[in-house]
């Protein structure tokens, strides 16, 4: 069909173009009829103008005028003109204007609407869809303001990467998607392959293997904006494909890497919203993250750090924290500051629900009363504490009118049970303000956890992490106190990044090889072609790989990745637009050399 191309986009007109004559395109995002005159919101990528249709529209225009429902496509041609300085919208960028309508020709209709455009609340507030409904509709759904701005913001990302990567000299490089089936962490996603029955390439969940081996080959500043794929249970803060900022450099110590990566965020905020990051970033060593916050991803927008509050063990017979205690745990405290009267029984209680996911037996509870020069404590275990009020107030730093709160457990448990609880805190107080962007650096790492179910040592990262040098002797004579010279980003209390320096040396890597328990063989046949390709000179490198999904999400305010995606899967790992997954033809099968058994 022939159609009037636009001369302007809907958010481009202002009063300075009075009297021109332009052509719009666009969807008609609102539609009212005013006292014989229609009036037409016009929407596309850039904004929204509106379109009077009246006295000094020809017939035709105000015929088919009364034709038009929402989100068709129409095309406009009109003459601009100003507003009467009483319709004037200062709130709309376009709002001096208007289009008096000249010609209207409907490009495509729309059928009824499973839901509407960038509906809102009486008060104002966007009305949010049910979210498969949203993602079965998501071109629809994409057409929103919301999901305009984030992929826009997506796209702003992606670009001030690019730019800031190419202008440290780093080579953009793809690595395969179809790969061979690496343990990493997480599940494989396999692809069946036709051509050799029984065999199967994998997606990969990361290019690490890859960009290791472009080490070696000498492109000595990588970096790849790369899809991964990983089959675990999805989260709010995970997809089954996702996408990182994959890094790596040879010649590189620690910092190095640290370094250009938090110039990369300072750039890219920078870039995409206009905020400035200072640097250099803060680093956290792991101990102390887990001792502070409980929590190796700390959101740092509010301060309440956790204390050890094992010293109380001793004050009185409270058995809880004695027997802690004795049986070598700990005592943690948390002080909420001036919440005492706001916490009921049963807000507390639900604080102790987020203490009983991470395997607390319970929430201790206490409120500071009294004056602050002879405090007492009341409620909860306050009256096993009766006589040590003081000195307890005094070494937790408590004041009148604060909520004291206690995990006792081993270290591991208190510390995450409570961190969990500081979380909970930080949003019910609404202390993690969308605007602010706290980073942080978690550093020195262990670099092994045991794992209780197989009795093992796990890697903590991944096995071609390298230990911290001072380990290198008793790494097998004691690896859980190893720290490895790995490194993560948080921010907001997300994983943004996570990396290391890697092991470039054939027989330190086998050392970690057997301490995780991967037998020779089965590291030959599962690694060989990495570590056979360390054997040719491979040289000192590192890097780090950030999920680009999680930095957009928190950038954009959002709370989940879903909606910085443009066509996520849903909580199942379902699409429920193109019902991926899906059944396939028996012949597909058949030519795959594959069987369904239930
Ligand atoms: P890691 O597995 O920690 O490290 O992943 C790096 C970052 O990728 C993001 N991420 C995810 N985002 C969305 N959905 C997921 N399912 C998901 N999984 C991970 C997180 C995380 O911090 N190869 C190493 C990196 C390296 O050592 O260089 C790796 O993949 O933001």
């Amino acid at each position: 069909m022939e159609f009037l191309q636009r001369t302007h986009k809907c958010g481009e007109l202002r009063g300075s173009d009075a009297n021109k004559e332009v052509v719009l395109n666009g969807w008609i995002h609102r539609v009212r009829e005013h006292g014989g005159i229609v009036f037409i919101n016009l929407r596309d990528r850039y904004g929204i103008t509106q379109i009077a249709v009246d006295d000094a529209s020809p017939a035709e225009a105000r015929e088919i005028a009364k034709s038009l429902k929402m989100e068709f496509c129409i095309s406009v041609m009109g003459k601009v003109r100003l507003r009467p300085d009483n319709m004037k919208n200062p709130d709309m960028p376009t709002g001096e204007i208007e289009l008096s309508a000249q010609r209207i020709q409907i490009l495509n209709k729309c059928e009824t609407l499973p839901f509407m455009i960038d509906e809102v609340n009486k008060d104002g507030s966007p009305v949010i869809a049910n979210e498969d409904l949203r993602l079965k509709f998501r071109y629809l759904d994409l057409r929103t303001a919301r999901m305009q701005k984030n992929i826009a913001m997506r796209a702003k990302a992606s670009l001030a990467v690019r730019n800031f990567m190419y202008s440290e000299g780093f080579y953009e490089i793809e690595t395969p998607t179809f790969i061979k089936s690496t343990p990493e962490g997480a599940r494989d996603y396999l692809v069946p392959s036709r051509l050799y029955p029984g065999k199967f390439y994998a997606l990969p969940q990361s290019p690490q293997i890859y960009k290791q081996l472009l080490m070696v080959s000498g492109f000595d500043k990588y970096f790849q904006i790369a899809r991964c794929y990983r089959d675990e249970d999805a989260r709010g803060d995970r997809q089954p494909e996702f996408t990182q900022i994959d890094i790596e450099m040879s010649y590189v110590k620690r910092d190095d890497v640290l370094a250009l990566n938090e110039k990369l965020m300072a750039t890219v905020f920078k870039d995409v919203m206009n905020v400035d990051i200072p640097l250099p970033i803060r680093r956290i060593p792991y101990d102390d993250a887990i001792a502070l916050y409980g929590t190796d991803k700390p959101d740092l927008r509010f301060d309440m750090k956790m204390q050890d509050g094992s010293f109380m063990a001793d004050l009185s017979d409270f058995t809880l924290f004695k027997t802690a205690v004795a049986e070598g745990g700990i005592v943690k405290a948390l002080v909420v500051p001036g919440m005492a009267e706001k916490y009921s029984r049963k807000m507390i209680e639900e604080l102790e629900g987020a203490a009983k996911i991470f395997r607390a037996k319970g929430l201790a509870w206490t409120k500071v009363a009294g004056e602050d020069s002879a405090p007492t404590l009341e409620g909860g275990i306050g009256k096993y504490f009766e006589n040590s009020a003081a000195e307890i107030c005094q070494k937790l730093g408590a004041k009148k009118g604060d909520l004291l709160l206690f995990t006792a457990d081993t270290a591991k448990v208190a510390c995450a049970a409570l961190g969990a609880v500081r979380s909970k805190l930080g949003k019910d107080l609404g202390l993690c303000d969308p605007n602010r962007f706290e980073f942080a650096w978690i550093v020195d790492f262990p670099m092994f956890e045991w794992n209780e179910t197989e009795n093992k040592w796990d890697p903590a990262h991944h096995m071609f992490t390298m230990p911290q040098e001072q380990y290198h002797d008793t790494l097998e004579s004691d690896p859980g106190s190893v720290k490895g010279d790995l490194y993560d980003m948080v921010l907001n209390g997300y994983e943004l990044a996570s990396g290391s320096i890697r092991i470039p040396y054939p027989e330190l890597q086998q050392r970690i090889f057997d301490i995780v328990g991967y037998k020779k063989e089965d590291a030959e046949m599962k690694f060989g072609f990495m570590t056979g390709a360390f054997k040719y000179g491979a040289p000192p490198h590192g890097g780090i790989a950030f999920g680009l999904d999680r930095l957009v999400m928190i950038m954009a305010g959002e709370s989940s990745i879903r909606d910085v995606l443009p066509f996520p899967k849903n909580t199942f790992a379902c699409s429920p637009m193109d019902e991926s997954p899906a059944t396939v033809d028996e012949a597909q099968l058949k030519e795959l050399h594959i069987k369904i058994v239930d």
